[in-house]
């Protein structure tokens, strides 16, 4: 199921560059998928919640806990498990692993230990009937002679959107649609919202104290939180495309916004600056080479853009707003490159810029049972704030959960507010 953009590719690790076209491409660092752990857990969820359903739901539960799997790997694509069932017995079982590569379908059915003729299918998403980097699913699983095709959720992708139950009925294909469809669409958000509205998803996280304090009066913000939530944290990087902070970010903590860990992918990383103030001394501007590096400014300063672009950087001229860099025109462009998702980390000032032009779409929030206090002290959105609670951003589907001696409570921002 290919995304339909000229955006963003993944390389192998080691070939990390921008060229200079509209059309970016970027080289992600990639590690190998084998050392992936963290995403094991809430396929196991899954997996184990399996034990409280019927037999369909019990497949498609193992299908989410596989596309589990893909996370972060196979964006902006979709992460998608499959499972063959034959007589009540589970003879294959895929999914798709890394962008480019092959689909979840054509994984089952390469690993089936037995003939799959007469079989069922469970997949999370509907089979792609068109060719991109890889044929179409619907091809393999007529060639495979299923009988029936179980699919969790419908794929929006335009080049898909239904035309894979076309095809599939067309073939004498049995096909049931809306098994565990709730979980299926949760599993791909990015995706979904990305394909939907040709805009990347806004995670906005920060860490910040029971008081509300993100760093102290002086701006000491290393660590607010444990090792465990920091972890945590690393894989949310590792989950979203691009990760994002304002200059004040890197000029107060010299930040390398990577995921720490070898075996997770390294988001592109994005600074909002808008006279490319950026210090070449920078840790992010070091780094540029090995991992991408775009910086969004106003600025039309061509001997800082010269020495950031030989630094290795990619410098994103942006309309201006106000003097600053415009984040909605930013966003957009974003978007236009391939990535389907934006991790905001910061600081203050930015994160509120994206509040205040209604681009957060989800909230993660770790809470340090520390207190700080500092009547100056910065806290997670600084600007200027709502004027009465009432005009407050509400959060739905909220959850909490404690990692170590913190807690991350996150939800996604209620679209219509009030
Ligand atoms: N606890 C946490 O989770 C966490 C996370 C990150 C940061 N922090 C802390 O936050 C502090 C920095 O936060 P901050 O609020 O001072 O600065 P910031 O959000 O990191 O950067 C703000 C700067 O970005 C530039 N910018 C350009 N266009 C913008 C736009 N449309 N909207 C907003 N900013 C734009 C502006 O500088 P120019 O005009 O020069 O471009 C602006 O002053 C540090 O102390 C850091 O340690 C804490």
């Amino acid at each position: 199921m290919q995304v339909p953009t000229g955006g963003i590719a993944h390389e192998p690790k080691g070939t990390n560059r921008w060229n200079s076209d509209a059309d970016s491409k970027v080289w992600m660092e990639e590690a190998s998928l084998k050392k992936l752990w963290m995403p094991w857990i809430p396929g196991l969820f899954l997996f184990l919640r399996g034990f409280c359903m019927d037999g369909k739901e019990k497949y498609m539960a193992l299908a989410l806990s596989l596309a589990e799997r893909g996370r972060g790997w196979t964006s902006p694509n979709p992460m998608v498990g499959a499972v063959i069932v034959k007589d009540g017995r589970i003879i294959g079982e895929g999914w798709h692993e890394k962008y480019g590569e092959k689909h979840a379908e054509r994984n089952a059915l390469d690993s089936a230990t037995e003939s799959v003729e007469g079989a069922t299918m469970y997949v999370t998403l509907e089979p792609c009937s068109h060719y991109g980097k890889q044929p179409p699913c619907t091809d393999a699983i007529i060639e495979a002679r299923l009988k029936k095709v179980v699919v969790g959720s419908g794929d929006p992708n335009p080049l898909v959107n239904g035309r894979g139950f076309e095809i599939l009925k067309n073939h004498g294909i049995e096909v049931e649609y809306g098994v565990l469809e709730g979980e299926c669409k949760a599993l791909n958000k990015h995706f979904f919202h990305y394909i939907t509205n040709k805009k990347p998803y806004v995670s906005l996280k920060y860490a910040m104290t029971v008081d509300g304090k993100s760093a102290t009066e002086e701006g000491v913000s290393k660590w607010i939180t444990g090792e465990e939530a920091r972890r945590d944290a690393h894989f949310l990087r590792h989950s979203h495309m691009a990760i994002m902070v304002g200059i004040n970010t890197v000029r107060l903590d010299d930040p390398v916004l990577t995921c720490h860990d070898p075996a997770l992918r390294d988001p592109v990383r994005i600074v909002v600056d808008s006279n490319l103030d950026i210090p070449l001394s920078s840790k992010l501007v070091e780094s540029a080479r090995e991992v991408p590096l775009l910086i969004a400014t106003v600025s039309n300063d061509e001997e800082k853009r010269g020495k950031l672009e030989s630094s290795g950087c990619k410098v994103l001229s942006i309309p201006s707003s106000g003097g600053k860099v415009d984040v909605v025109r930013l966003t957009g462009e974003i978007g236009k490159m391939g990535i389907d998702s934006i991790l905001v980390e910061g600081g203050g000032t930015l994160s509120w810029s994206f509040v205040e032009n209604g681009l957060v779409d989800h909230v993660y929030a770790y809470i340090a049972p520390t207190l700080l206090g500092g009547r100056n002290a910065l806290t997670p959105l600084m600007g200027k704030g709502f004027p009465s609670p009432d005009d407050g951003l509400f959060l739905e589907n909220t959850s909490i959960k404690a990692l170590g001696r913190d807690y991350l409570l996150e939800g996604d921002v209620k679209c219509s507010q009030g």
